[in-house]
């Protein structure tokens, strides 16, 4: 089938120095590539495999639906899972509707490949029954990332680690997409941890409602209204006002003090790098913007690197924006990474705070409903193929 795409794709030029006009002109350039539609169609043909999306109504399996099309994801059957709650209604894919299926020990049957992102109770119950019908689960939860002999990929990272993970040649199997988290700052360090080594981390991340799911979405937005209309603010999915304010990350807390996101942080870059060899700590904050997160990440390295080489090393990288403008302020933003596929990157500088050349400071974004988990999970499905 014929793709044929319509986006407006292009970067905003930022103009020196920054005024008012150009500053418009950047925020309606965001606003008509955030509204842009796609036209595209994913690539059904009878060779390809049978694919099952699981948490189809969420909202990173809403999010798979355009990834699958974009990327003209090969399958020959489509089978659309969620709860009991969304059995009967219809989606539409690749321009055929489909009709919701409950998820039940069944839905695997006749399944190649099967998307998760239906929750960590979900993929605990099914992931296993699944990949013992001999399918393909790609599994966004955190049920398994830990577990010895799944791998935790991340395809511009560590894409080798699942080499013998092939259709035809594996009876099927488990391979986890780490937390969102993760993935934007490891396609974002790895690099310059494969030039010098890095030797600590500490990430602070500002976290979108998005990554909390369609429901904390919604609440995001009637909470804005609310307040804005003088409302007592509706309080669902957090137990805190999310408009207008910030706080703690809701993961649950551990003996440590860390919370449960950071600590996924800490122990999934040691498995992804396979390495104990790296100090670890972050801090995770939910932020009130809709989509895509940011990241301050700070390292010291193994040996010196010079800022100018670090910004070039991440230039050549896969899946690497650089926006990093000093003299016009211009840095990346949530907004210049939502709906996009690579990890956006600016305030690339030598930490002042450590000697020599041995401290690097960058910022991060990144879409982590797309790069930080529908993108990827495809991502690894492509190299199952
Ligand atoms: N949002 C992100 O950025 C992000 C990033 C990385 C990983 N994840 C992970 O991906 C998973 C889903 O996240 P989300 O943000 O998409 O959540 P969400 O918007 O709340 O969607 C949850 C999905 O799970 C389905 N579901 C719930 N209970 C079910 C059941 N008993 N049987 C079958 N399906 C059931 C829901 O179906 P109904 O509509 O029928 O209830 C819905 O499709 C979670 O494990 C999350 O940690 C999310």
């Amino acid at each position: 089938m014929t793709r044929s795409v319509s986006l407006i794709c292009a970067r905003t030029c930022y103009a020196s120095p920054v005024s008012q006009a150009s500053l418009s002109r950047r925020n309606a350039l965001i606003r008509r590539r955030n509204q842009c539609r796609f036209s595209v169609y994913a690539s059904k043909d009878s060779s390809g495999p049978k694919v099952a999306i699981a948490g189809v109504t969420g909202a990173v399996g809403q999010e798979f639906l355009r990834v699958l099309t974009e990327r003209n994801f090969p399958y020959s059957r489509m089978k659309m899972l969620a709860s009991a709650r969304s059995a009967g209604k219809e989606v539409e894919f690749d321009g055929e509707m489909y009709k919701i299926e409950e998820l039940k020990e069944d839905s695997f049957d006749d399944i190649d490949i099967a998307l998760f992102s239906a929750g960590g109770s979900i993929s605990k119950k099914f992931g296993p029954i699944a990949a013992k019908k001999g399918c393909f689960v790609v599994d966004n939860s955190s049920a398994f990332r830990l577990t010895e002999g799944v791998p935790l990929i991340i395809p511009e990272v560590n894409a080798l680690s699942m080499a013998e993970y092939k259709l035809g040649k594996m009876h099927g199997g488990i391979i986890s997409n780490p937390n969102c988290s993760t993935i934007i700052a490891l396609v974002a360090v790895t690099p310059i941890h494969r030039a010098v080594g890095i030797k600590r981390m500490v990430a602070s991340t500002y976290q979108a409602a998005s990554g909390a799911g369609a429901l904390a979405m919604a609440e995001l937005e009637q909470q804005t209204r609310d307040v804005l209309n003088g409302d007592p603010v509706t309080m669902k999915i957090f137990n805190l006002q999310y408009a207008f304010n910030l706080f703690s990350h809701n993961a649950p807390m551990t003996d440590n003090g860390y919370n449960e996101e950071e600590m996924k942080m800490v122990n999934e870059t040691k498995k992804i790098w396979s390495t104990e060899d790296v100090d670890i700590a972050a801090t995770c904050i939910r932020v009130p913007v809709m989509r895509a997160h940011a990241e301050s990440i700070n390292l010291t390295l193994c040996s010196d690197l010079d800022e100018k080489d670090a910004k070039e090393i991440l230039r050549s990288s896969a899946g690497i924006k650089i926006i990093d403008d000093r003299a016009n302020n211009c840095f990346p933003t949530p907004l210049d990474a939502s709906n996009r596929d690579e990890i956006y990157v600016g305030r690339i500088r030598q930490d002042i705070s450590q000697p020599g050349r041995t401290g690097l400071e960058l910022f991060v974004c990144g879409d982590q409903i797309k790069k930080g988990a529908a993108l990827n999970a495809v991502q690894i499905a492509e190299l199952l193929l």
